[in-house]
């Protein structure tokens, strides 16, 4: 598999911790989606279909225009692509904000495209993610889901509250991280 990530503090601090390594997919690298412009519009599309309800009254545009603010590297907001073959398969972001929450920094976006899901490719996803708030000095990060609660479980994310959004019920989690966190779950 050729992980990749752009940074080189990202590069020093990947260390497969891991031994129960399956791969799959062997050409999976991790990018800085900034890398990705022209794929922003397909990701819309993906994110308005997967969070519609979530969404509520927000257009495609709208959330278009939100993940455009992703577009940068070394700061918060900021986000990852997981990418085969130069097409963009996935993503993650990091956020300052969450809705009405009062926790910070998050971890949102996480998508992987429905064909190459239960293939590692979300669990790489949110360990380059962690790598990524750690190494910008973030030591712990929260997310809300509204149904992979096992999902994140199993990648070492504990419960913090479940509350009542208009679209449902979601949990919302966090971890606590490392400063010299590294990118595990290579597998597929
Ligand atoms: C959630 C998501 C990112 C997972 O991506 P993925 O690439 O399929 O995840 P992985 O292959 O890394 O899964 C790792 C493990 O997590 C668990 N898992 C993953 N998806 C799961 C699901 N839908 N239900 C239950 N467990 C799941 C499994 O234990 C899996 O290991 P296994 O396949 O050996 O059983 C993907 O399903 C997705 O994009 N869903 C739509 C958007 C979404 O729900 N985003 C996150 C919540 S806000």
């Amino acid at each position: 598999m050729a992980l990749r990530l752009s940074r080189l503090r990202a590069l020093r601090a990947w260390v497969p911790v891991s031994m129960n390594v399956r791969l799959l997919m062997t050409n999976v690298t991790i990018q800085p989606l900034i890398e990705h412009a022209n794929a922003i519009p397909n990701i819309a599309a993906w994110f308005y279909e997967e969070w519609r309800e979530i969404y509520g009254e927000e257009t495609r545009a709208s959330v278009q225009q939100r993940i455009e603010t992703w577009l940068t590297r070394n700061q918060i907001p900021t986000a990852l692509a997981a990418v085969v073959e130069g097409q963009v398969i996935g993503t993650v972001a990091l956020k300052e904000s969450e809705l009405q929450f009062p926790y910070s920094p998050w971890l949102a976006g996480l998508f992987v495209i429905p064909p190459l899901r239960r293939k590692g490719v979300g669990a790489l996803l949110v360990s380059a993610a962690e790598c990524e708030a750690a190494s910008l000095g973030i030591k712990r990060l929260y997310l809300y889901t509204p149904n992979s609660l096992a999902f994140y479980e199993s990648l070492g994310w504990l419960l913090v509250e479940r509350c009542q959004l208009p679209s449902g019920s979601v949990a919302v989690m966090s971890k606590r991280l490392q400063p010299n966190h590294a990118i595990h779950s290579i597998r597929a």
